[in-house]
């Protein structure tokens, strides 16, 4: 896909397949709106992150906190507020997205992207090292 701000790295996987699956997804969201916003479509990239981009992040750590409860992940309770503080970040971006210029949707956009892959790639590592630690080889 042209202008890709990114591509799912090896070094973000995880080796939970149905993790692995839902960050990418993810990326692929983010990277979507930086296309619609590329392609000059402002409105259909408010939508996109505001509804689809934002749904998915609520699917995502709902499922997410499910796992971790499943393999019993000892700092669950730490990873759950982590998530709570980004969704209500999250949430009070959308307003201003509504009424953002481009400068100010690309800023937003930017911060959640960092956000999202410095998340996957320190805070569900610790997870992800937990439950392969607890897994017989
Ligand atoms: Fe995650
Ligand atoms: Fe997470």
């Amino acid at each position: 896909m042209a202008g890709k701000m990114f591509n799912f790295d090896v070094e973000f996987k995880l080796g939970i397949d149905s993790v692995d699956q839902e960050h990418q997804v993810l990326v692929d969201l983010l990277n979507q709106v930086y296309e619609l916003i590329g392609e000059g479509k402002r409105d259909e990239a408010r939508k996109y992150f505001n509804e689809t981009l934002s749904r998915y992040v609520h699917e995502h750590f709902s499922h997410e906190e499910a796992f971790m409860e499943q393999i019993g992940f000892p700092q669950i309770e730490e990873h759950r507020k982590i998530h709570e503080n980004f969704r209500n970040s999250f949430e009070a971006l959308k307003p201003s997205i509504e009424s953002a210029d481009d400068t100010a949707f690309r800023k937003a956009l930017n911060d959640a992207f960092t956000w999202i892959i410095t998340h996957i790639g320190k805070t569900d590592k610790r997870y992800a090292q937990f439950y392969h630690a607890s897994r017989p080889s």
